[in-house]
């Protein structure tokens, strides 16, 4: 009896696995364990067993028909399953191309934030008569520092940090740099306009060495350069006014601090009032204000470097970060520079 247990199992379990639908399933139950079916067949036969066989063997059927109630509601899901999702996508249905669907659009990037700074400071520029000009991002030592009055061996070329490339010197350019400010255009254009009035708004990348919440080793720069008869400190001011105006808004104003550039003179910062607290000092800003840049009235030396008459001609320039200038919009909270580069789309996508 136990052997004949065993095989009704066995028999149960495998037909149970192989029913294809609910029918045959039914089919199946009523044959194993239905009033007349095979499990309840062996039960009656339990009354012809001694009384310890009939516990024992009572115990075995028990668990038969437990493996076959199992067995027969799992392959019940699975059928119920298989039924849904064959109703929801029948092969026909599934293959189905429909044409005139609209396409799965493809997620669509926009400009850098960088890169929309840059437009829009050129689209003020441009406006108040500044022509958009690009020098090289890798120069002549001669363009970066010794035409802007700072010769070989000058303490004030420490503070650019500079970057050099691996090169031969050239006898009169000197060694080659990745270029820490867009000043190197200052001379060039000199050289390419000739006679003033000169102009110039230079937006480039900058390199320097050095990396932390408010600097990034390439970051950009936009230099003006203005040069013509009878230019003074009081047009500078009204350029930057004009800027300031533009790229925040009126209620937001610069103010000039004295400075020391080897390639202006008299030289200053150029400082924003805060956008959080308005000048009045808050945490970020401390004392109300931030640094966006250097300016200054160039230096006669740089204007004799670039073949220009300073008894005839006067000038002012100007170098300020994009990325700093930009943080400074009373809209955003841009709390570290190095966010700019980080690749991190959660950032970018806010822009
Ligand atoms: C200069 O680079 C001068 N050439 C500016 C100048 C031009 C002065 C013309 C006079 C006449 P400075 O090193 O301070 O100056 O840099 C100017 C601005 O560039 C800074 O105020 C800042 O806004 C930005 N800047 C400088 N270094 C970094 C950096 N590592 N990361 C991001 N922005 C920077």
């Amino acid at each position: 009896m136990r052997e004949q247990l065993h095989n009704l199992k066995n028999e149960a379990l495998a037909l149970i696995q192989e029913a294809k639908d609910k029918k045959e399933l039914e089919t199946l139950r009523i044959a194993f364990l239905g009033r007349k079916g095979k499990v309840n067949q062996l039960l009656k036969r339990l009354v012809q067993l001694e009384e310890e066989e009939k516990v024992q063997f009572g115990q075995l059927i028990n668990e038969v028909k437990r493996a076959i109630q199992q067995t027969i509601k799992s392959k019940s899901s699975t059928i119920h399953a298989k039924g849904r999702a064959g109703t929801h996508h029948p092969s026909s249905i599934k293959d189905f191309f429909d044409p005139t669907l609209p396409g799965a659009k493809p997620s669509q990037g926009h400009l850098h934030l960088v890169t929309q700074a840059i437009e829009e400071i050129h689209r003020i520029f441009e406006k108040i008569g500044f022509v958009r000009v690009r020098y090289p991002e890798v120069d002549w030592d001669w363009y970066v520092f010794e035409s802007l009055n700072m010769p070989k061996g000058h303490p004030a070329r420490d503070e650019w940090e500079t970057i050099f490339i691996n090169q031969k010197p050239h006898p009169k350019m000197g060694k080659v740099v990745l270029t820490t400010h867009t000043s190197n255009g200052q001379v060039r254009e000199m050289e390419r306009v000739g006679q003033p009035p000169i102009k110039m708004i230079n937006i480039a990348k900058c390199y320097h060495r050095q990396q932390d919440i408010t600097h990034t080793i390439m970051f950009h720069q936009f230099e003006g350069l203005l040069i013509d008869k009878e230019i003074s400190i009081p047009h500078l001011k009204g350029v930057f006014d004009h800027f300031a105006q533009e790229f925040y808004g009126p209620e937001r104003k610069t103010r000039l601090r004295p400075f020391n550039f080897c390639f202006t003179e008299p030289s200053f910062e150029v400082d924003i009032n805060c956008p959080l607290c308005l000048g009045k000092g808050c945490r970020t800003c401390k004392g109300g204000w931030h640094e966006l840049g250097g300016a200054g009235m160039v230096h006669p030396n740089v204007l004799k470097a670039g073949g220009i008459n300073p008894k005839e001609y006067t000038g002012f320039a100007f170098g300020w970060g994009v990325e700093r200038t930009y943080m400074m919009k009373s809209s955003l909270k841009i709390e570290d520079l190095r966010l700019f580069y980080s690749n991190d789309l959660r950032f970018l996508k806010q822009f």
